[in-house]
């Protein structure tokens, strides 16, 4: 099968090379000797690979190694008792391997693909919306009728969480940094759009009547006081990444002064071990996908001979919505 391997933690410009491997067997890490085998028709492409080119990913794996944490396709086999079939077409998330045309994916991770969904949306629906969820809804404690401020919001976490926040019937505030990011994150829902090279927090603390409930932080860096700062009395920043570079410190006097919380949400490390966590987090965004909320934006899609292109777009700021690499047609 043909793959895309990181052979050397040089960057994205040298490190990849694409080539023949031989199929995976039917056997997940997570559920070793089980597995959802899926030909693969779109591979999803996020921030994580870029950092894998380099080695500064939290996951290591020894070179050299397929990357390629989600897609979508069809089932090509499926263990006995699991909710999907041969045949059937699926979103999987699979950590590792999913740049290449054959992938393996624990069962508790392969969810059917709504027919309102092509591949390549497929292949930005775990990652980003399961994200979403987890961080709006189980981690924020996000309401109906509450505001919710979401960063880097024309990015891949960033639309997601605009979407799902409007499924559970929240309004939003994007912050984005350029009028193409703008345009964006109003197709992605936004009902107010701000922009993070200007008085972005005065503007949300304005526009949401004195403060926000909640803000979702993939970005992280110099803007962190500022989204404390928005927050309404018993507000929450939830903390999701760190796009922008650094990591934020912040003076806990600051959250006994307005009632105020950070949060953190790492979706990976809370539903690996948990399968049921990841059905209810996966009806949900089955439901919001069938009330019309969730459709994820494909931004830019490339053959697997350009990985090393769609990578780059990701590095250079210039990713919106979600990124793919189509295996199949
Ligand atoms: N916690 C979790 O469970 C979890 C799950 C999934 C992803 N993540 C993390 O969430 C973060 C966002 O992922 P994503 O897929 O949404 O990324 P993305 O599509 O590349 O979007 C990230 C956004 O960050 C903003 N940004 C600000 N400074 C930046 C910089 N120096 N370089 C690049 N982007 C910058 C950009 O928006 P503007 O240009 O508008 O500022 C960009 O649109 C990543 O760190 C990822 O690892 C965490």
């Amino acid at each position: 099968m043909k793959a895309v391997q990181i052979v050397e933690l040089t960057g994205p410009d040298t490190a990849l090379r694409v080539g023949d491997l031989p199929e995976p067997d039917p056997s997940h890490m997570l559920s070793p000797g089980s597995g959802v085998v899926v030909d693969v028709h779109a591979a999803g492409v996020s921030f994580p690979e870029v950092l894998q080119t380099r080695g500064e990913y939290q996951l290591k794996p020894p070179l050299p190694f397929v990357p390629g944490s989600e897609v979508a396709g069809t089932v090509r086999s499926a263990p006995e008792g699991a909710a999907v079939k041969e045949g059937d077409r699926v979103a999987a998330f699979c950590g590792l391997g999913g740049f290449a045309e054959i992938a393996v994916a624990p069962e508790f991770l392969t969810f059917g693909l709504p027919d309102a969904l092509d591949f390549a949306q497929g292949a930005g629906l775990i990652l980003n919306y399961h994200t979403a969820v987890f961080a709006l809804q189980l981690r924020g404690r996000l309401d109906a009728g509450e505001t919710v401020l979401v960063h880097g919001a024309a990015g891949g976490v960033g639309t997601a969480a605009l979407q799902v926040a409007k499924g559970l019937g929240a309004r939003t505030i994007a912050v984005v940094s350029s009028a193409g990011k703008e345009e964006v994150a109003r197709a992605a829902g936004a009902d107010e759009v701000v922009r993070s090279d200007g008085p972005w927090k005065d503007e949300a603390k304005e526009l949401s009547g004195g403060g926000v409930d909640v803000v979702l932080d993939p970005v992280g860096g110099d803007r962190f006081l500022d989204s404390l700062r928005a927050l309404r009395e018993g507000g929450r920043v939830v903390v999701v990444g760190f796009t922008g570079g650094s990591i934020p410190e912040v003076k806990v006097n600051r959250l006994l002064l307005n009632n105020t919380e950070v949060v953190g949400a790492g979706w990976g490390g809370y539903v690996m071990s948990k399968p049921q966590a990841n059905r209810e987090i996966g009806a949900v965004v089955e439901r919001l996908v069938g009330d019309g909320y969730v459709h994820p934006l494909v931004g830019a899609r490339f053959p697997p001979e350009q990985a090393a292109d769609a990578l780059k777009l990701i590095e250079g700021r210039a990713a919106t919505g979600k990124v793919v690499l189509e295996f199949r047609r």
